[in-house]
């Protein structure tokens, strides 16, 4: 059987949200923001374990709120780094040799579902080394570098990708050794070592809290 290990970065400061603490412990819909995605990875049928990446010194906290939500596949809480790739290799860190499959999931991204995940596992068949879950931009693009348009972006095969990204552990292991530059994402680095990452179809709920009023916006979406 496919072993299938969930990194859930959580370690960073939130500085855009400004709530004056990390952003995996504001508030949502009356919870911790981590306590969403966190008790959403534990019960998924397709995880089996989750590593916790909290922000150095809330690790204590972090692992509080996984008691408080009977999260017994959480395994660990680690401190995470200053950048995100730095909390992604801290979290890998403590997955096991016997992993197929990592899935790197951004806990500012609360509503994740087991449809989500079981897309994202199902495309890494065959010769996929990566997937990611992604939507098709309907918005219409341009290239304006100074202000002033160069081109429109033919929008045909553009997607705005989110997480979970799901990796063979392998690879994954690899790129996290061997690319230093900071990918915006993690497939990037898979891409930046040869890899072939598959694009699947996310979930507009998968929206990531960034600022204040997508909290309210991403709260909105959590409600039946
Ligand atoms: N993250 C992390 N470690 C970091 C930076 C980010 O684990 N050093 C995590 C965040 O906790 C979040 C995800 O990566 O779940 C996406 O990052 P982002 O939305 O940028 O969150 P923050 O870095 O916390 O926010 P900001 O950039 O506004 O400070
Ligand atoms: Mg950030």
């Amino acid at each position: 059987m496919t072993e299938v290990w969930a990194v859930l970065v959580a370690a960073g400061r939130g500085e855009r949200l400004g709530a004056g603490q990390p952003k995996a412990f504001v508030a949502f819909n009356g919870r911790p923001l981590l306590a969403e995605s966190l008790s959403r990875l534990d019960t998924s049928e397709i995880v089996g374990n989750v590593v916790v990446v909290a922000p150095p010194g809330w690790e204590e906290s972090a692992i509080l709120c996984a008691e408080e939500e009977n999260a017994s596949n959480v395994i660990t809480c680690v401190p995470g780094g200053d950048t995100r790739v730095d909390s992604v290799r801290a979290g890998v860190a403590e997955v096991p040799a016997e992993a197929d499959i990592i899935l790197i999931h951004d806990a500012a991204r609360p509503l994740v579902t087991d449809d989500v995940i079981e897309r994202v596992v199902e495309a890494l068949r065959d010769d996929i080394d990566g997937a990611v879950p992604g939507l098709p931009i309907s918005d219409t693009i341009k290239q304006a570098p100074a202000g002033l348009v160069e081109r429109t972006v033919p929008r045909d095969g553009l997607f705005v990708v989110q997480t979970p990204q799901g990796f063979r552990a392998e690879i994954f292991r690899r790129a996290l050794a061997e690319v230093d530059q900071t990918a915006s994402d993690c497939a990037g680095m898979v891409e930046a070592i040869g890899g072939r990452v598959r694009v699947t179809l996310g979930d507009p709920r998968l929206a990531k809290i960034t600022t204040e009023a997508d909290l309210a916006l991403v709260e909105g979406l959590a409600r039946p």
